[in-house]
């Protein structure tokens, strides 16, 4: 039976049948004949994912200082029903990836179809062909409870498998290096002894050329940015493979102006990924107490952070938001502990600061659906039936990735205590998470399993016209720092939803005028670390009640 594969864009793709692979390592031979004639290198890049279709890019963009492309680039992907259609979409040109960086499409488009240095495949034949072979493909980590990261599992597989597949298919000589973020450990102990094993199966003596160097990429503006023009760090299995590594990225990578970090041991590299994901999750959980007792306090904590920033050593302070996402920060301290006892073999716990920000961060979303509960209920409308409108979908401002964002949790727990949800994001158009709740992120783990009454979010669709959002709302709630919320006009946003409204804002995105205008239109107005909101109200009140007064005092002089 034939099998499709579909893109986000609903277009069709047959996946590829037997008969299909030999004639396609067939056109990739022809093309690396001639690729090789003209003296470029040939990098295989696993996993054309978030990461792998850029830095595929990226690396196929490399030029000598002629300007002649230096290498050639076979983007992979395995043909499964749910990424093949990455595969025809960068044959054709196109990113198989949501990007906001302008950089993006150019680039692809100009690998691919003028430069011709830039090809996609789902042949693991193609793994026979490389000098160099770039392993950008999910190493996850499980969790089996909400808000409690230490009950759950690193899921190796499709790393493992691709190492097992990799060691399979190249030459003795070619360098494989892994940039997947992967529990420190697994380059030296896991990857190493597979595809060692597999090498000596093949009769091939020597071992393989293995090194890691991890990705510091942003999503957003400065995607590519982020891959070629930031600072690396890397280290390799033995000398031969640290050189090998230090010249790939020297010639892809700016090292020139964001020189390289070389480390003895790839331990070193998969640990300080590790590090430094774990210490942004653990400055943005520590805030959460801060942000609570701010509100209870009348403490405005975004001009508190506002005033440390100012302190060069404290530049880097930032407000959490409702809840800290995006792929890496979730899970990354999550890969380290797991490593440290079923790697390294530790029975004691000796890690406290890093899971408890992990459950700090993956909870902390879930104070919005009070503070919502709280605004209506100040407004004597009851929660449960009202119509709410979440402003952002992404895990941050002006992009559209909602990988583990805040906001699903705000959703789903809102739904959860009968409230209508209804979402407005201008650069997601289908929050898979919901529409696919049955199979998204995994059939297994969707956060769906955690919240009771969640049936209905598969129908959730992400509204595009903000007017249209609003009309009829009961409450707003600012959830993302997306450059179209920041000025709205509190008159046009009460006008528009058509009563004054419960206003929740969960990233200082209202100023104190919005706030104080929202009050007097009648709205509640509640924040995330934004105590101060009550003396806002508390002033508009007294206003209004002086305001009062001077009339009805004028009213009696009228009348005497
Ligand atoms: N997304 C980010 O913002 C970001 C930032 C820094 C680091 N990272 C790290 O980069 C790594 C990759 O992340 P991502 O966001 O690109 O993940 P992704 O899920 O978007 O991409 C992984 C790709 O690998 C493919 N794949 C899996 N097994 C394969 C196989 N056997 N053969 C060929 N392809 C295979 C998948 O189909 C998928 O397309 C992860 O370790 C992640 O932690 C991600």
């Amino acid at each position: 039976m034939k099998q499709y594969s579909i893109s986000p864009d609903g277009e069709k793709f047959q996946l590829p049948e037997p008969n299909d692979y030999a004639r396609e390592f067939e056109r990739l031979k022809n093309i690396v004949h001639d690729q090789r004639d003209k003296g470029r290198e040939i990098v295989v890049v696993m996993g054309v994912g978030f990461v792998g279709a850029v830095m595929a890019a990226v690396v196929a963009d490399t030029e000598d200082e002629n300007g002649n492309p230096l290498k050639f680039v076979i983007g992979m992907q395995r043909p499964s029903t749910r990424s093949y259609w990455k595969i025809p979409l960068l044959n054709r040109g196109l990113p198989p990836v949501q990007a906001e960086d302008p950089e993006v499409l150019p680039m692809i488009r100009r690998c691919v179809n003028e430069k011709q240095t830039l090809t996609a495949t789902f042949t693991y034949d193609a793994l026979k062909l490389a000098d160099v072979v770039v392993v950008d493909v999910q190493c996850d980590y499980l969790k089996e409870s909400l808000g409690d990261v230490k009950n759950g599992q690193a899921d190796m597989a499709a790393l493992e498998i691709s190492l097992e597949i990799i060691a399979e298919h190249i030459t003795p000589d070619a360098l494989v290096l892994i940039e997947t973020t992967v529990a420190p450990g697994t380059t030296e102990q896991v990857a190493y002894p597979i595809m060692r094993k597999v090498f000596r199966k093949r009769g091939i003596e020597s071992d393989p050329l293995l090194a890691h160097s991890f990705e510091r990429v942003m999503p957003g503006k400065h995607y590519v940015a982020s891959i070629r023009d930031f600072w690396r760090v890397c280290s390799g299995t033995n000398e031969e493979a640290t050189s090998r590594v230090v010249k790939f990225l020297e010639e892809v990578i700016n090292t020139d102006d964001y020189p390289l970090t070389v480390l003895n041991r790839p331990i070193e590299s998969e640990t300080a990924k590790i590090v430094e994901n774990s210490y942004r999750a653990t400055i943005l959980a520590f805030l959460d107490e801060w942000s609570l007792f701010a509100e209870r306090n009348g403490v405005d904590l975004i001009k508190v952070l506002e005033a440390i920033r100012v302190r060069p050593t404290h530049s880097n302070i930032i407000f959490p938001g409702p809840g800290i996402g995006g792929y890496c920060l979730p899970k990354d301290g999550g890969l380290g502990m797991w490593a440290y006892r079923h790697i390294h073999g530790f029975e004691d716990d000796i890690f406290k600061i890093t899971p408890l920000a992990i459950n700090i961060n993956d909870t902390r979303a879930l104070h919005v659906a009070q503070l919502t509960r709280d605004a209506l209920r100040n407004m004597s409308r009851p929660l449960a039936a009202a119509e709410i409108l979440l402003l952002g979908a992404s895990y941050r401002e002006d992009v559209g990735d909602t990988r583990y964002s805040g906001s699903e949790l705000i959703v789903r727990r809102l739904t959860e205590m009968g409230a209508e949800l209804r979402v407005h994001d201008p650069y997601v158009q289908h929050w898979w998470e919901f529409e696919k709740q049955d199979e998204y992120p995994s059939p297994t783990h969707s956060l769906k399993r955690f919240f009771r009454s969640q049936g209905k979010l598969t129908d959730l669709h992400v509204e595009q016209d903000l007017s249209q959002a609003l009309c009829g709302s009961d409450a707003v709630i600012f959830a993302v720092r997306h450059k179209h919320y920041l000025d709205l006009d509190p008159d046009k946003v009460v006008e528009t939803a058509g009563s004054p409204l419960a206003v929740i804002d969960c990233f200082g995105i209202l100023d104190d005028t919005q706030i104080k205008r929202y009050f007097e239109l009648g709205c509640e107005v509640k924040g995330l670390g934004r105590g101060h909101v009550k003396r806002i109200k508390d002033q508009v009140r007294a206003e209004r009640e002086e305001m009062l007064l001077a009339l009805s005092a004028g009213r009696q002089a009228d009348s005497t």
